[in-house]
């Protein structure tokens, strides 16, 4: 090593002629401030140095740079921007090569755009993922990639984001070439190609790009109907439109879009969710050693449990599955194979494995027993405390020492659940969603006396079942299904003062929820919710309102899409209409408790129903269930459809204030003063002008 820089996040050395310039940054070598900085003096070092015939940028440790530093976003630049330095290295006098491993990704590709050659490692992937973060390519992606690819390939990765291997990135023209090596090793061999006339190098700025309206006008109708709600694709295609032209007018019109971008809500919430995604492995079990699973055992091949077997066994373990009786355990396993052949028409398992899968790591019996060797029990059997207690309390005469022992349940106390065995510190709730082959959550319910290594335990499992797992204590629902409870009544309560289904679901929809809170119970059966209701009657406080609308539904017969009827009516092929007896019912409900039905516009029902969850949420921060707003926020983004780009219902509420929350609390209490309470921590917040962001710094 010849000369070692000042800034440590680059590494300088010159070899032969060659500049090696390291980008070193850990973990992913994040282009930030000092990276920046040193990269520019870096090239423009080696520029000027006469000794010097060609330059290398490459990354050290596991990766090309990632991208921009994203923590850096939201505060005011600091010079030299990542274009500036992008310029800098394509102007450059001397051969630019930039060699690529791990992911080279946003801002990183733009580096690697900006110079006169791109080679890549085996297993490189290279990507414009800037418009899942809700910016756009900011540093001459939207410039350069169409002059190397043309205009309707460079909006396709720009738009979906998606990344690219190597092999595809070469074909696409992305890249020059593909080499093995280490990363400096392969800048020495390839600058020497450079020397010998072997590969080739230009400025891709100086490529020439041919107009493609009709691609850009695609790419927007697209748009339009799918991410209607996203702000940044729209600016992305705007920048891109803009490639025709003169480079300098493009990149200047690119940076304008981009700083629309930074400054835009939805940058916040989606890199928000982003943090969210890692922050919740952040648990106080985090240092303890998960227990080796291999085989796992699921009890009950019902809805879910056939879904935990369909991932357990995607993710390489070997499932027992057990089930009461043959004809439910035909059903179950017949619905694994289900599973399995739809992960095959997706492309996400070959035939080979799937039939391997099924002949050598599925086993289904209805014997319980055959769990006795199993690392890892799932119990998903009906949602009742009795069936299940009696279930752990033989589960415990028959599973190994050390086996974790995990219930699936929605709501029921894991605690009493533990108590029915010997050995409460092996019980933990692993709640997964619905299907549970394909939704990301999973709930980790740390019961009493739930051991640290087997909360670990399920944190790992859900690693390997390529789901988040988010730390949630005991209480009736956890933290999704205790929040849902509560707001969930809110549209029943603006259905029966004035709202229609069909006006609540499209207001929410329009606010970015996938689906409607009438539709998605019409999806999930009205009679899971009318059976809790019958189950919770007893026990519902007297001053609570009870709608008994949905009772009614079910009472005709109506379970919804299953009965081809609920709130909506379901057509064989044809679309949704809203069930013309449903407003007879409502209207009759309304007539009988006396109630004059009033408008509602759409913001008020959002904001009743975003105010019930927020509200319930901060509940469930204070009784410690969540350990911080952003695991809230976690467990609504990838178990509830909550929309990404708001950054989950506690983001929101930052959005909005707390002292705002409770002006509309207090507003909403003069019509039902049981429902709407003004959570203490909200009341506190809004008296000392917090944020929900704050507790999870601290
Ligand atoms: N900026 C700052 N920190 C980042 C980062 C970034 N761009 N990317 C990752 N990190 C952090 C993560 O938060 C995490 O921190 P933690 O350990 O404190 O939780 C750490 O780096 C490791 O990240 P992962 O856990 O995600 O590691 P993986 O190996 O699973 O994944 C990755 C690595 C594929 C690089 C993934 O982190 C990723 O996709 N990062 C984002 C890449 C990206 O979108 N880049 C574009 C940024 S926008 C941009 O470049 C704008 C430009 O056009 C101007
Ligand atoms: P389900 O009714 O579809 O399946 C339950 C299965 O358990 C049935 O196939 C039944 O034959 C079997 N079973 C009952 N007792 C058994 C026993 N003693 N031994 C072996 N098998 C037995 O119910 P679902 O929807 O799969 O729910 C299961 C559990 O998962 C419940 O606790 C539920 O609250 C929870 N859950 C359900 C979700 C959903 O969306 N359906 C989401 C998350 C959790």
């Amino acid at each position: 090593m010849m000369n070692i820089r000042s800034a440590p996040a680059v590494r300088y050395e010159m070899v032969d002629g060659t500049a090696l310039i390291a980008i070193d940054n850990p973990p992913v070598n994040a282009s930030s401030h000092d990276v920046r900085t040193a990269l520019l003096e870096a090239v423009r070092q080696a520029e000027a140095d006469e000794a010097v015939d060609a330059i290398a940028i490459f990354g050290a440790g596991r990766t090309f740079i990632a991208g921009a530093d994203i923590r850096e976003f939201g505060k005011p630049p600091k010079d030299p921007i990542l274009p500036d330095v992008n310029n800098a290295i394509e102007a450059c006098a001397k051969p630019v090569i930039a060699i690529l491993h791990g992911t080279a990704l946003g801002g990183g590709f733009e580096v690697a755009l900006a110079a006169h050659a791109r080679i890549a490692l085996p297993g490189t992937q290279v990507g414009l993922p800037e418009v899942t973060l809700g910016v756009l390519p900011g540093a001459g992606g939207t410039q350069r990639a169409p002059r190397l690819i043309g205009i309707a390939k460079a909006l396709e990765i720009i738009t979906e984001g998606r990344r690219i291997g190597a092999e595809e990135a070469l074909e696409m023209g992305l890249i020059d070439r593909i080499a093995e090596g280490e990363p400096r090793d392969v800048a020495l061999e390839m600058a020497e190609e450079v020397r010998q006339g072997n590969l080739g190098t230009r400025r891709t700025g100086e490529l020439q790009v041919s107009p493609d309206d009709a691609a850009i006008a695609d790419v927007s109708e697209r748009l339009k109907a799918k991410q209607a709600h996203l702000f940044s694709p729209h600016k992305a295609v705007e920048a891109v439109a803009g490639c025709t032209g003169p480079l300098a007018e493009g990149l200047a019109q690119e940076r304008a879009l981009f700083r629309q971008c930074i400054e835009s809500p939805q940058r916040a919430g989606l890199i928000h969710a982003f943090f969210a995604e890692r922050a919740v492995a952040k648990i106080p079990e985090a240092g303890a050693t998960p227990r080796p699973v291999a085989g796992a055992g699921v009890i009950g091949g019902g809805t879910m449990g056939s879904g935990i077997a369909t991932a357990m066994l995607l993710a390489g373990l070997n499932v027992t599955l057990v089930e009461r009786d043959e004809e439910a355990l035909a059903r179950g396993r017949a619905s694994v194979e289900g599973n399995l052949a739809q992960a095959v028409k997706r492309g996400k398992l070959d035939e080979a494995k799937r039939a391997a899968i099924l002949a050598e790591r599925l086993k289904a019996t209805t014997d319980l027993g055959a769990l006795a060797e199993a690392d890892l029990i799932v119990e998903a059997v009906f949602e009742d405390l009795e069936v299940k207690t009696e279930l752990f309390a033989r589960l415990d005469a028959i599973a190994r020492e050390g086996a974790v022992l995990a219930t699936n349940t929605s709501y029921l106390d894991v605690d009493r659940i533990a108590a029915a065995t010997s050995r409460p510190q092996d019980v933990v709730g692993l709640h997964f969603f619905s299907p549970a082959h394909v939704m990301k959550l999973i709930e980790v319910v740390v019961g009493d006396k739930t051991a640290a290594e087997v909360v670990a335990t399920g944190f790992a499992l859900a690693k390997r079942l390529r789901k988040i797992a988010v730390r949630a204590g005991v209480c009736d629902g956890f933290i999704g299904n205790r929040i849902l409870a509560h707001y969930r009544k809110s549209v029943d309560y603006l259905m029966m003062d004035g709202a229609t289904p069909q006006q609540i679901d499209p207001a929410l929809t329009g606010f970015g929820f996938a689906m409607g809170p009438f539709a998605v119970s019409d999806l999930a059966g009205l009679d899971i919710g009318w059976a809790t209701r019958k189950r919770h009657a007893a026990m519902r406080p007297a001053e609570e309102r009870y709608i008994p609308i949905a009772d009614r539904i079910c009472e005709e017969g109506w379970f919804g899409r299953k009965t081809g009827k609920g709130f909506y009516v379901y057509p064989q092929g044809g679309k949704p209409e809203p069930n013309p007896e449903v407003a007879r019912i409502i209207d009759e409900e309304r007539a009988k408790a006396g109630i004059l039905p009033r408008n509602f516009e759409d913001d008020e029902i959002v904001d009743r129903y975003m105010t019930a969850m927020i509200a319930e949420a901060a509940r469930v921060l204070e009784d410690g269930i969540a350990q911080r707003p952003i695991d809230i926020d976690a467990v609504f983004l990838f178990g509830y459809g909550f929309p990404r780009f708001r950054g989950g219902p506690l983001h929101y509420a930052d959005t909005l204030g707390a002292k705002e929350l409770v002006a509309r609390i207090e507003r909403y209490a003069e019509e039902d003063a049981h429902y709407w309470q003004v959570p203490p921590l909200l009341a506190r917040m809004a008296r000392e002008g917090t944020r929900f962001a704050d507790m999870n710094e601290g």
